[in-house]
């Protein structure tokens, strides 16, 4: 019980802190937002949409995405019926593709239980597939109003910085006092400028890796962190776990236009995507002969490429890769793609980047 009082205790000093940062964020963030393409006339789909792809990528990267998206699957219905390998495709790039296979099965639900309509609560979006409480936070503020918090990584930096607080980031109980406190101070009416304000803040001036713009922050005055000399050490966040490095050689194996592929297994880490030929381990290349069974008085010519290195979250290939020309057909069992396929049909994802660029 007295412990509950402190912490109440605690969250009032902080929460009264907030409360100062509220009015001047919102000034600024209304002089100062960026016009993105998803705030040009927004609405709970492109909202969706943007915030699902702003995960993990940059917002340059994403906006040629987030066109190509809209002009193809313009609303939920299309986005409900779009063939699997197509949402792939037009995926292809953004990694973590169970997000886009969870926005497909959303869609769904949406045109199953609400007539096609997003339903406009906080509660209700979150039951969706794919949507947790930032995205869920996110699109009922920006775009219905409701006064409920869109915690990320940028909102967390900004508060821990504000308050200099020594707590961990990453924790899941850190997000929830955040998300406590900012729900007591959310300004009435403009709970989507605000979040958008925070999120703003810690993507263009209160930036990670200890070099945060104080100059232009327009809530300087009420940054503890500022103040006791403490920007560059905070936020704290736990290292992450050591990656698992995994050995792969890979092939490109081709007969004039065409070249092979596989179709991955339909579970597990780039679940059903394309991918060239590859093997766990560093294989010479009589050793790959006899896997794709392909008899070498058939090869025309052989080559080694450059080694390649792709991180996942949690696991890291180091590629060795091969180039394997042959004269008659492709090895029975792997599909014969046309080279200009790659580019419009197959979905291949960016770890295998460094060997696609080399076929032309
Ligand atoms: N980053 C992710 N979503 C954002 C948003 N809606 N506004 C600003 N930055 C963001």
């Amino acid at each position: 019980m007295e412990k509950k009082e402190s912490g109440e205790r605690e969250i009032l000093v902080d929460v009264k802190r907030l409360e100062r940062v509220a009015y001047p964020l919102l000034t600024w963030y209304k002089e100062n937002g960026r016009d993105l393409p998803w705030r040009r006339e927004p609405n709970p789909y492109k909202v969706w949409i943007s915030e699902i792809m702003l995960q993990q990528t940059r917002i340059e990267a994403v906006k040629p995405y987030f066109d190509r998206f809209m002009k193809e699957l313009p609303d939920v219905a299309a986005l409900a019926a779009v063939d699997d390998d197509r949402l792939m495709k037009l995926w292809e790039g953004l990694g973590y593709y169970n997000r886009a296979r969870n926005l497909k099965k959303a869609a769904d639900v949406i045109v199953r239980e609400y007539g096609g309509v997003m339903p406009p609560q906080y509660l209700e979006l979150k039951k969706l597939p794919g949507i947790g409480c930032y995205t869920a936070g996110a699109i009922a503020s920006i775009v219905f109003g409701e006064a409920v918090p869109a915690v990320d990584g940028n909102v967390l930096r900004v508060l821990s910085r504000i308050l200099a607080s020594r707590e961990d980031i990453g924790k899941a109980s850190v997000k929830k006092r955040a998300e406590e406190m900012l729900r007591r101070i959310m300004p009435a009416g403009e709970a989507g400028a605000f979040n958008q304000g925070l999120m703003e803040l810690g993507e263009t001036v209160c930036v990670p890796n200890g070099s945060p713009k104080c100059e232009e922050c327009p809530v300087k005055k009420e940054c503890l962190a500022r103040e006791l000399g403490l920007t560059g050490e905070l936020p704290v966040k736990a290292p992450p776990k050591k990656r698992r490095i995994e050995k792969r050689t890979v092939c490109i194996m081709e007969q004039e236009d065409q070249v092979a592929l596989c179709r991955r297994e339909d579970t597990g880490l780039l679940a059903s995507l394309y991918e060239l030929p590859n093997v766990e381990g560093h294989w010479s290349l009589e050793q790959l002969s006899r896997v794709f069974h392909f008899r070498e008085d058939q090869v025309i010519s052989a080559e080694q490429l450059p080694d390649a290195k792709h991180v996942f979250s949690h696991v890291e290939w180091h590629m060795i890769g091969y180039r394997i020309k042959v004269g008659k057909g492709l090895p029975k069992g792997l599909i014969a793609a046309k080279k200009e396929e790659l580019k419009t049909i197959y979905p291949l994802p960016n770890a295998f980047s460094r060997y696609t660029k080399l076929i032309k």
